[in-house]
C-alpha cells in the first residue's frame, strides 16, 4: 500500500492522542505522538537545539515524559526554531512510510505535512481540557488541583498559539472537531468515518 497521512493538531487535552491511537489501531496505520519529540528534547536539560539533533528513538521511551512538568518543558523548547528544524526530517519520514501514518502535534497539517490526505483539528473548551488533565493525574487523590491544571493549560495554550514558528492553529483545509460535550469513543467514531471517506 502506499504513503497516506492523517493529521491531527490542537491544544493540550482535546483528545488528540486518544483518537489518534483509535485511527491508527482501525486502518493498521503506524502512529506517531510528536509531542513525545518535544517533551523529549526539555527533558534531556543541557542544550535543547543539541539535544534535538541528538535525539534517539530511546529517548522516547524515558519515564516521567507524560508529567505536566514535562509538558511545560515541552513547550518552551518548542518556541525554538532550530529544535523544531531538527526534528522535521524525522516526522516527514515518519508520515510517507509505506501503510498509512497518523500523526498528532500543532503544526503536522500546517508545517510537517501540508500535503495530508487527511487534516483534523480536535478542539474542546479550556475549563473541560484542564479538567480531563486533572483525573488524569488522579483528580482529588492527585498532586495537582483542578485550578493549578487549568492555569498551565491556559499558558501551555498561550505559548503554543503565540510562538512565530509554526504556531498551533487548524490548517485552512482542517475539519475542526470539537470534543467538548462528546466522550472519547465518539469522538474517535468520528474521526474514523471522515477517513473511511477519504481513502
Ligand atoms: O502534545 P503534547 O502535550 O505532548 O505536546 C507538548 C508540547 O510540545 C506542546 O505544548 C507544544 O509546545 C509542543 N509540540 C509542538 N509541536 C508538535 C507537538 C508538540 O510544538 N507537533
Amino acid at each position: 500500500t502506499g504513503a497516506f497521512t492523517v493529521a491531527i493538531d490542537g491544544p493540550a487535552a482535546a483528545g488528540k492522542g486518544t483518537i489518534a491511537r483509535a485511527v491508527a489501531a482501525h486502518f493498521g496505520f503506524a502512529h506517531l505522538d510528536t509531542g513525545l519529540l518535544y517533551r523529549a528534547v526539555g527533558a534531556k536539560g543541557g542544550d535543547p537545539v543539541a539535544a534535538a539533533r541528538g535525539l534517539v528513538p530511546a529517548d522516547l521511551a524515558r519515564d516521567g515524559l507524560r508529567t505536566l512538568d514535562a509538558g511545560q518543558a515541552a513547550s518552551r523548547v518548542a518556541a525554538i526554531p532550530e529544535v523544531r528544524a531538527a526534528l522535521v526530517a524525522f516526522q516527514r519520514d515518519f508520515a510517507r512510510r509505506p501503510g498509512g501514518a497518523v500523526l498528532d502535534g500543532r503544526d503536522i497539517g500546517t508545517v510537517i505535512c501540508p500535503e495530508a490526505e487527511v487534516k483534523l483539528f480536535v478542539t474542546a473548551g479550556p475549563e473541560i481540557r484542564a479538567r480531563r488533565r486533572w483525573l488524569e493525574a488522579g483528580g482529588e487523590a492527585g498532586p495537582e488541583s483542578y485550578e493549578a491544571v487549568l492555569a498551565q493549560v491556559v499558558e501551555r495554550d498561550a505559548r503554543d498559539r503565540g510562538r512565530a514558528d509554526a504556531p498551533l492553529r487548524a490548517a485552512a483545509d482542517a475539519v475542526v472537531l470539537d470534543t467538548s460535550g462528546m466522550d472519547a469513543e465518539t469522538a474517535a467514531a468520528r474521526a474514523i468515518a471522515l477517513v473511511a471517506a477519504r481513502l
